[in-house]
């Protein structure tokens, strides 16, 4: 239930695709960033052990001391794990290889697939006053995805512009058809986006055919082309936005965000309509 003497709290989007290189990172880290350029306050979990959205938005390995591993095994408090980026408004809870021990080391505790979930609902992150929280989902369907799509609202799936794509997706969407009808029962899909389309590719052009075709309306208008920048930017420890502006890949990040938040805008109003 929620408590009606706290602030609204953030939306949780899980980023999530149990296949790896998708753009699963590269949309959390450039989402963020957008939603931020328009305004919003967002904070960026990394569930993933690799640790690529700590280092592409700048938290180098030294400085993680709290991370998502302390947050979960250790009950560390949110607020503590949160660390500030460059980016005004961006927060992040970084992730290092210890997380990919946590599935092993959670296996007798009642509570494990519930700990992302009660992490970030603690009151002290009111201050925060983030408006979205987003999650980057390491690439399989294991006990720290099942921790996501039962902590979140909604899950965001990247679908990558290439065969065999939509193939993966159907497990994706058994694990969170499962995750409905036990722990949480309002999770939803905010929406399918295609990552790395190229425009000149038959292929890129037929894999948004049958996505639109199957899954409709869930597909974001939005297509994130395949572009150089996007994929240097992490080198740099920025998001693509701040590292190239003007590119073909910062203007669907951004385009993106202004989807995403203008459902959720509609939806607000029509809450308080
Ligand atoms: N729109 C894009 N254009 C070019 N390269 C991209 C794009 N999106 C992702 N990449 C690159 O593809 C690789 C995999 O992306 P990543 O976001 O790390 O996938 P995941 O998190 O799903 O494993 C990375 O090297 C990334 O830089
Ligand atoms: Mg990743």
């Amino acid at each position: 239930m929620s408590d009606p003497t706290r602030p609204k709290q953030p939306r949780i989007i899980a980023v999530a695709n149990q296949k790896g290189g998708v753009g699963k990172t590269t949309t959390a880290i450039n989402l963020a960033a957008a939603m931020v350029e328009q305004g919003a306050r967002v904070l960026l979990v990394d569930l993933d052990p690799q640790g690529n959205a700590s280092t592409g938005l700048g938290v180098e390995a030294e400085k993680r001391k709290l991370t998502t591993y302390d947050l979960l095994i250790d009950e560390a408090p949110l607020a503590e794990v949160i660390q500030s980026t460059d980016i005004a408004g961006l927060f992040i809870c970084p992730a290092n290889s210890d997380l990919s021990s946590a599935d092993m080391e959670l296996v007798a505790n009642e509570k494990r697939s519930f700990l992302l979930h009660d992490a970030l609902r603690q009151p002290a992150i009111d201050v925060f006053a983030f408006d979205f929280i987003l999650i980057d989902c390491p690439p399989s369907l294991s006990l720290l995805t099942v921790n996501a799509l039962i902590a979140c609202h909604s899950v965001l799936v990247p679908l990558q512009s290439e065969f065999f794509a939509l193939e993966g997706l159907s497990q994706l969407m058994l694990s969170i058809r499962e995750v409905r009808q036990t722990a949480n029962p309002t999770l939803r899909i905010e929406g399918i986006v295609l990552t790395m389309y190229d425009g000149r590719n038959r292929l890129s052009q037929q894999v948004e055919n049958d996505a639109r075709q199957n899954l409709g309306d869930l597909v974001f208008r939005t297509v994130i082309p395949r572009n150089v920048r996007v994929s240097e930017a992490p080198s740099f420890a920025l998001p693509v936005l701040s590292y190239d502006s003007a590119s073909k890949g910062s203007e669907a990040y951004r385009a993106l965000a202004t989807e995403l938040m203008a459902r959720h805008l509609i939806a607000r109003r029509m809450e308080t309509a």
